[in-house]
């Protein structure tokens, strides 16, 4: 099989563990924790890093390898420095940078460049979009310069791109494909939650509430201190769990604080309290430690996977085995037993999107 050229929109935590992930399975290294050693034929190590943007003065103008360690970055190293020969580009701000974030990072005193282009002379084919939560314009910043470049795109962050009707359509009329939104982790407070719902239900449990509080110490975490660029993320991880429970329960799930020392590590806590035969009361608490950035890592390699796959079939909008199996608001939700299902079929030709 060919290669996989991608583009990043945001050199993070998750655009870290991404990079050191696939370049650690080029060595011969096996991948641990991965779905799917191969999917449509093509291996994490087809993954080839071909362009990058940012915003920070200390990652832009600087390779890719080192840029992945600048702080604020803080996730764990599992590869050293090395260079790919792809410069990170100053792409333009647009609201990327919230009330805490522009406290943290300087930009550069540069011209942002034109982010089209950039992705036309590097080859790109797939941009994943890892920008910060609340950064609206920013994500569809990057949704229209995939359009105008005609690549396709993996929209890793709470902005609603393959999941909005209008934005969707605008990539089945480029006949582009798109995987999206909010990346899930492989297992993270989203998969564990969904399945202690599921199971409750499926053992005829009454949920009555339930929660997910998450704490961690990175820039993501810092953001999303902010309430107002919230409301997307509260929805995605909220309806993720809803989809479950085939009523309605009140619920309360999202980042709930920032704590500096935790670094990249997340800690999530789950509470879900109901009651069965005979109205008995049940509770299930729980306590998640993750290092989140490569939590969703692997997950991404699906993801870059099924959007190639997706132009290589000819596939126009949003993929929707594949946003299932890997995005907590895929277009149409699914159990991960059926969305697994479902993006081995597409991955192997008997099903189209
Ligand atoms: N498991 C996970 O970590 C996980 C799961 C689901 C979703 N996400 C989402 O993925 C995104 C990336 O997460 P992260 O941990 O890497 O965050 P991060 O804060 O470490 O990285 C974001 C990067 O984007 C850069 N940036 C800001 N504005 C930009 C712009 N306009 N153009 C280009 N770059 C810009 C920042 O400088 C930073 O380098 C976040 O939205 C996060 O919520 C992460």
């Amino acid at each position: 099989m060919g290669k996989i050229r991608v583009a990043l929109a945001g050199v993070g935590n998750c655009a870290s563990a991404f990079v050191q992930g696939v370049t650690k399975s080029k060595d011969g290294h096996h991948l641990e924790g991965l779905s799917f050693p191969t999917l449509g034929g093509y291996a994490p190590s087809d993954i080839e890093f071909v362009a990058a943007f940012d915003v920070n003065a200390d990652k832009v103008g600087k390779d890719l390898g080192e840029a992945i360690f600048q702080p604020p970055n803080n996730t764990l190293r599992i590869i050293g420095e090395q260079k790919f020969g792809v410069e990170v580009k100053y792409a333009p701000v647009n609201d990327g940078l919230g009330k805490y974030l522009s406290q943290m990072i300087r930009t550069p005193d540069a011209q942002p460049v034109d982010v089209a282009k950039e992705l036309r002379d590097s080859g790109a084919e797939v941009l994943v979009n890892y920008v910060p939560v609340g950064s609206e314009r920013a994500a569809r910043f990057y949704a229209e310069q995939a359009l105008s470049a005609h690549v396709a795109m993996v929209n890793a962050m709470p902005t609603f791109i393959a999941s909005d009707q209008a934005w969707e359509e605008k990539f089945r009329r480029a006949h582009l494909p798109i995987v999206g939104d909010d990346v899930m982790s492989q297992l993270g407070a989203t998969v564990l939650h969904k399945s202690l719902a599921k199971l409750m239900v499926e053992r005829g449990v009454k949920i009555l509430q339930t929660y997910q509080l998450n704490v961690g110490g990175d820039t993501d975490f810092a953001n999303m201190l902010e309430e107002s660029r919230l409301t997307t993320k509260r929805i995605s991880k909220t309806s993720a769990v809803q989809s479950l429970i085939p009523y309605s329960v009140p619920t309360r799930i999202g980042p709930s604080d920032y704590v500096e020392f935790l670094e990249n590590r997340k800690y999530a806590y789950i509470m879900l309290e109901g009651k069965y035969f005979g109205g008995a009361p049940i509770r299930i608490e729980l306590k998640l430690e993750v290092w989140d950035a490569f939590n969703s890592a692997g997950v991404m390699v699906d993801a870059v996977r099924a959007a190639k796959i997706g132009l290589d079939k000819g596939v126009s909008g949003a993929v929707t085995s594949a946003s299932a199996w890997t995005m907590k608001h895929p277009p149409i939700q699914m159990p991960y037993e059926e969305a697994k299902e479902a993006i081995i079929e597409f991955a192997e030709g008997k099903r189209e999107r």
